[in-house]
C-alpha cells in the first residue's frame, strides 16, 4: 500500500450501491482503493450480487461480523476495521449513509486520526427511536469531509455547528448509479415476464426497517393499508422481502393479504426495472424514496417522517404514516402522477464532485499506487 490508498468501509446493500460510483471514480483517476466489508450483510441477495452487477472487485477484506445486537455487532466491526486500517494506512477512509457499518468505519478512522469522508451526510429524521438517527449524528460530528446531497441537508449540518470548510453539497451518488445502470436494467432484466406482470399495472412494496417490521401491529397495519390501496386500483403488489421482515412475518404469524406477493430480495437491475415500471411504490426505505424521485415513479412512504423531505417537496413522495386509511389516501393522491418532477438529488456527477472536494484526490493531484 501507499499513502495514496483510499479506504472504503461498507457492510450493507445500500452502501455497496452508493459507494460503487466513488470507488469507480477513484479507479478512473488511477487511485488505489482498499475495500473493507464488515460482513453486516452476507446473504448473496443482499451482498455479493451487487459487487457482481456493479462490476466491483470482491472486497479486499471481509470481517464477516454477521448479524448481532447493535453493541456486539458494532464493537466487533470497530476492532476489525481498526486492525485493517493499521495495515493499510489509507490517506482517507470513505463511509456512506447511516448503518452500524458506517458508524464503525467512521469511529475507527476518527480515533486513528485518518481523514473520514461521509457520503450522504446531514440527513436527519429527528426520530431518536431509529438506530440510524443516532448513527447519522455521531458520524457527521466525527467526519472530516461531509458530503450532504442537498442544500437542505447542508443547512442541517451548519445548524449543528459543523464548520463550513468540511461541507460540500454534491448530490447523491444514487443518481450516478441509477444513470449508469438504468439502461442495462431496461434491456437485460426479464423480471416483468418472470413475475408475469405488466408495466404500469402493478404496485411495488419494500418494508424492512426495524421500526416498521419489528412491531407486529405496525407491520400488520402497513400490509393491510397497502393491500387496500392497491385493491382500489386493482393492482397486485410485488414485495421483494428483506430477511429481517421475512423473519418477523414468521415469528409473529402474520397472514399476508392475498393481493401482496412475496418474492426474494432482487438484484439491482431487476429491482430498478420494477421501480421504474410500477404504478405506485410503497416503501420505508431511504434509497427507494430517492430512486423513485429519479425514475419518475410516485412513492408512498410508510413512515411518519422522512430524512428525505426533498422528495415530498418536489411532489415525488407522500409521507403516509402507518395507518391503513392514511396509506389509502396517500396512494390515491400519488397514483397517476406524471412523474415529471426534477429529482432533488443532483445531476449524476456526485462521485466526481466528492473526489474533487478532497484536495489530495482531486484530478491532477492523485498519485497512482506503486506497490
Ligand atoms: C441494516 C441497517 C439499515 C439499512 C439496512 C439496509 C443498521 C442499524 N441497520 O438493517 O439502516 O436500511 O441494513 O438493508 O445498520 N439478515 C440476513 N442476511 C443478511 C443480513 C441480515 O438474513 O445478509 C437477517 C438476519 O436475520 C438479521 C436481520 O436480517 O438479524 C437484520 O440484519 P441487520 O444487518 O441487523 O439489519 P438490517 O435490517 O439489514
Ligand atoms: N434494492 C435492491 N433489491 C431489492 C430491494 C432494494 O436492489 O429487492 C436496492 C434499491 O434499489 C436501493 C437499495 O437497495 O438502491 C435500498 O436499500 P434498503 O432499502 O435495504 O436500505 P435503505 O436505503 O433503507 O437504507
Amino acid at each position: 500500500m501507499t499513502a495514496s490508498t483510499v479506504g472504503f468501509v461498507l457492510g450493507t446493500r445500500p452502501e455497496i450501491i452508493k459507494l460503487a460510483p466513488v470507488i469507480q471514480e477513484c479507479h478512473r483517476r488511477g487511485i488505489d482503493t482498499h475495500v473493507i466489508h464488515t460482513g453486516q450483510h452476507y446473504s448473496d441477495s443482499l451482498d455479493a450480487v451487487f459487487f457482481r452487477q456493479l462490476g466491483l472487485s470482491p472486497p479486499d477484506t471481509n470481517l464477516e461480523v454477521g448479524s448481532d445486537d447493535h453493541g456486539a455487532q458494532t464493537g466487533a466491526m470497530l476492532a476489525g476495521i481498526e486492525a485493517e486500517l493499521h495495515d493499510v494506512e489509507p490517506a482517507v477512509v470513505f463511509v456512506q449513509g447511516d448503518t452500524n457499518s458506517t458508524l464503525a468505519g467512521a469511529l475507527a478512522g476518527s480515533k486513528m486520526d485518518i481523514d473520514v469522508a461521509h457520503v450522504e451526510a446531514g440527513l436527519r429524521s429527528f426520530d431518536d427511536d431509529m438506530p440510524e438517527e443516532t448513527n447519522r449524528v455521531i458520524i457527521d460530528h466525527i467526519s472530516d469531509h461531509l458530503f450532504p446531497p442537498t442544500e437542505e441537508t447542508a443547512a442541517l449540518l451548519r445548524n449543528e455547528g459543523i464548520p463550513e470548510d468540511r461541507i460540500t453539497v454534491t448530490g447523491n451518488t444514487i443518481v450516478d448509479a441509477v444513470q449508469t445502470y438504468d439502461d442495462r436494467a431496461a434491456s437485460e432484466s426479464q423480471i416483468l415476464s418472470e413475475l408475469g406482470v405488466t408495466e404500469g399495472q402493478f404496485d411495488l412494496l419494500t418494508a424492512h426497517r426495524a421500526e416498521t417490521v419489528d412491531d407486529r401491529d405496525a407491520f400488520e397495519r402497513i400490509l393491510s393499508g397497502v393491500s387496500r390501496a392497491s385493491a382500489q386500483a386493482d393492482r397486485e403488489v410485488i414485495y421483494p422481502i428483506h430477511p429481517r421482515a421475512e423473519d418477523r412475518l414468521e415469528e409473529f404469524g402474520i397472514a399476508v393479504p392475498d393481493r401482496v406477493r412475496l418474492v426474494e430480495p432482487l438484484g439491482f437491475f431487476d429491482f430498478l426495472r420494477l421501480e421504474s415500471t410500477a404504478d405506485v411504490v410503497f416503501t420505508d426505505s431511504g434509497g427507494v424514496q430517492e430512486e423513485t424521485s429519479i425514475l419518475g415513479t410516485p412513492c408512498v412512504t410508510l413512515r411518519y417522517g422522512t430524512e428525505r423531505p426533498e422528495t415530498a417537496f418536489v411532489g415525488a413522495n407522500c409521507v403516509a404514516g402507518r395507518e391503513p386509511s392514511g396509506i389509502v389516501a396517500a396512494a390515491a393522491q400519488m397514483r397517476g402522477k406524471a412523474g415529471d418532477w426534477t429529482t432533488p438529488f443532483g445531476d449524476g456527477n456526485a462521485a466526481v464532485q466528492i473526489l474533487d472536494a478532497i484536495p489530495k484526490l482531486a484530478v491532477g493531484e492523485a498519485v497512482t499506487a506503486t506497490e
